[in-house]
């Protein structure tokens, strides 16, 4: 399967957020990746339903929605109505994981689940089966611009073997730090969606950066 680019719209312009959604969808970019952060998950807010409708509106790829919240089951249905092709919901906010992705899913939306650096790949031995994606958090969720931290590729690897039983058409996402400098190892490593956020929206031509991240081998 050809990797995926997500590029993050938390980077983009938001006094032209318009400008900045219409530049991904005429892009090579698969989805449009939306970080929801709520302050109390992590140590930022970002933005809720308001905007998450806008972009759903102008929209023409997949929302990728990515909650960095707790509690995520009181908002899941509100974010499906947005228009979120994928949920995904972090590990470390859900003691009900199991029933959270059957709730996920029973909402015509494809599960997936984060996990944060210091959080193992072990934990998903069994739940791994019912999930559609893993996301892996390859910086401390909360901002953009962070670097990119190295033991990543050992959780790629990780849950690439896991996975490669139970439930081998998983997609593994690596969300943070990524760009033009490891596109072409975190493939190697096992990562089939790659999202960006500063290294598509600082670069001068983003949808050039978005076509060189999709052109990696
Ligand atoms: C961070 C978010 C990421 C972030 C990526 O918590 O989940 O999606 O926006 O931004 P970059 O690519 O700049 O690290
Ligand atoms: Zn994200």
């Amino acid at each position: 399967m050809p990797h995926l680019i997500a590029p993050s719209i938390l980077a983009a312009d938001f006094g032209n957020l318009q400008r900045d959604v219409e530049l991904i969808n005429q892009s090579q970019a698969d989805w449009i990746h939306v970080d929801v952060m709520d302050g109390l998950f992590v140590p930022n807010i970002s933005f809720g339903f308001p905007i998450a409708d806008a972009v759903g509106k102008i929209a023409q790829k997949p929302l990728d929605v990515h909650l960095m919240i707790v509690e995520p089951d009181r908002y899941i249905k509100r974010f499906a109505d947005a228009g979120a092709s994928n949920i995904t919901v972090h590990y470390e906010a859900c003691p009900n994981l199991h029933r959270t992705v059957q709730a996920i899913k029973e909402l015509g939306c494809t599960a997936g689940v984060a996990l944060n650096p210091h959080t193992p790949v072990s934990l998903l031995e069994d739940i791994v089966a019912d999930l559609d994606l893993v996301l892996i958090m390859s910086v401390n969720p909360g901002f953009g611009g962070q670097h990119f931290i190295e033991n990543t590729y050992k959780k790629l690897h990780d849950i690439r073997s896991l996975s490669s039983m139970t439930n081998p058409k998983l997609l593994i996402e690596v969300d943070g730090g990524v760009g033009a400098n490891n596109v072409t190892n975190l493939i190697n490593a096992g990562a089939n969606v790659l999202v960006a956020g500063n290294s598509v929206f600082s670069a001068p031509d983003p949808a050039a950066a978005i076509a060189q991240l999709k052109a990696a081998k």
